[in-house]
């Protein structure tokens, strides 16, 4: 079973992968990490961000994939355009996510950047538009802490059925974008 957790950058996706992978017990794929490992950054945007070819990483990630049979997580906030038979996407209230990423001490345009793409559902759109991920789950942590995402994460593979949340980002933070 091949389990991709993505997200906009600061929904949580390292946290709740890392318990998620200690509770099934299996082997946790960090895309960060794995395109340094394998050398798949072609240098950086202007916001200081990884560029990454996403059909390298598909390409690569399926060498990976062949050589392992039992349960893998990935995360990482490309992890989306891989094949899966759970994909989740996180979501998070962009005002939360605000606070989150000013923690990072990230610049605020690209803190901007990311709470813009939680609010228009980029992630998610990419995700949906994907034909190679047999099930997807979204998920709001907002309100959640990371164990209890990661239970209910759990509870959603079993059920086996896609998952979607009452997330209306655009309608309660319409202003945000036009500014
Ligand atoms: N469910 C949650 N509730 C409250 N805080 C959380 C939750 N999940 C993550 N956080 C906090 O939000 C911050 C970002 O979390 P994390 O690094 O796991 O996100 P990420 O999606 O992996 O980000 P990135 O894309 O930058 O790697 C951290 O400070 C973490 O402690
Ligand atoms: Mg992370």
């Amino acid at each position: 079973m091949i389990i991709t957790i993505s997200g906009t950058p600061g929904t949580g996706k390292t946290s709740i992968a890392r318990i998620l992978a200690k509770l099934m017990g299996c082997k946790l794929v960090a895309i960060n990490k794995f395109v340094d490992e394998h050398k798949l950054s072609e240098g950086k945007d202007k916001a200081g961000s990884k560029i990454v070819d996403v059909a390298k990483l598909k390409k690569e990630m399926e060498k990976h994939l062949k050589k392992f049979k039992d349960d893998i997580i990935i995360e990482g906030h490309l992890a989306h355009f891989l094949r899966a038979d759970f994909c989740v996407v996180l979501r998070c209230d962009p005002m939360v996510l605000d606070k989150r990423l000013k923690k990072k001490a990230w610049r605020k345009a690209k803190i901007k950047e990311n709470v813009q793409a939680e609010i228009l559902d980029v992630i998610l759109a990419e995700a949906l538009a994907n034909k190679k991920i047999k099930c997807l789950l979204e998920l709001d942590n907002t309100m959640l802490a990371p164990k209890k995402c990661a239970k209910k994460i759990l509870r959603l593979i079993k059920k086996a059925k896609p998952h979607r949340e009452n997330v209306q980002w655009l309608k309660k933070y319409a202003k945000i974008i036009s500014n």
